[in-house]
C-alpha cells in the first residue's frame, strides 16, 4: 500500500525548535524511522512538507491521483485554521490519521480545537516523535482492514 506522510509548517525546524513540546528528533529522522518501519511491513511511504497552505492542498489533492491509499498528517499549526486542508482531506476521501508531537490538549486554548480530527480515522498526540509511529501503526492497521474488504 501506498502511504503519504505530510507535514505541515515549522515542522522542517524541528531538532532545534522548542525541544520542550516537540523534542530533538529532526524530521529526517523521523521520516527515515516512518520510511523504515512502513517498508518492513511491505508498505511504501513517501514524506512531504511545506511551511505554504496551499501547498499542502495541492498535496492531498495529487494524492488521489497517484492511488495514496492512506495519509498519516501532522498538520501543525494550520490544524487549527485550515478549512482548505480539511476541504482537501474530505475531497480525496483517502483515509487519514492525525498526528501531534505536543499534547495541544494541554497548551493554549487556540489549539485544542482541530479542524480535521472529526473527519480522521482516529489521532495520536503527546508523545513526541512516537506520536508519529504511533500514527502510522494505527493507520497501517486501518488499511489492512480496508484492503480485506
Ligand atoms: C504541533 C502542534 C501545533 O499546535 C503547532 O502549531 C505545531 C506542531 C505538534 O506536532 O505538536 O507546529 O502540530
Amino acid at each position: 500500500m501506498k502511504i503519504l506522510l505530510v507535514h505541515g509548517p515549522n515542522l522542517n525546524l524541528l531538532g532545534e525548535r522548542e525541544s520542550k513540546h516537540y523534542g530533538t528528533a529532526t524530521l529526517e529522522q523521523i521520516n527515515q524511522d516512518l520510511s523504515e518501519i512502513a517498508t518492513g511491513r511491505g508498505h511504501t511511504l513517501e514524506s512531504y512538507q511545506s511551511n505554504i497552505e496551499g501547498e499542502l492542498v495541492n498535496k492531498i489533492q495529487e494524492a488521489r491521483k497517484q492511488s495514496v491509499d492512506g495519509i498519516l498528517i501532522n498538520p501543525a499549526a494550520y490544524g487549527h485554521t485550515s478549512v482548505a486542508i480539511r476541504d482537501a482531506l474530505i475531497a480525496v476521501k483517502i483515509p487519514f490519521v492525525e498526528v501531534h508531537l505536543s499534547n495541544i490538549a494541554a497548551r493554549e486554548e487556540f489549539r485544542h480545537k482541530s479542524l480535521i480530527s472529526d473527519i480522521a480515522q482516529g489521532g495520536i498526540f503527546g508523545f513526541g516523535p512516537d506520536s508519529y509511529k504511533l500514527g502510522l501503526s494505527g493507520l497501517m492497521s486501518v488499511l489492512q482492514g480496508i484492503h480485506k474488504n
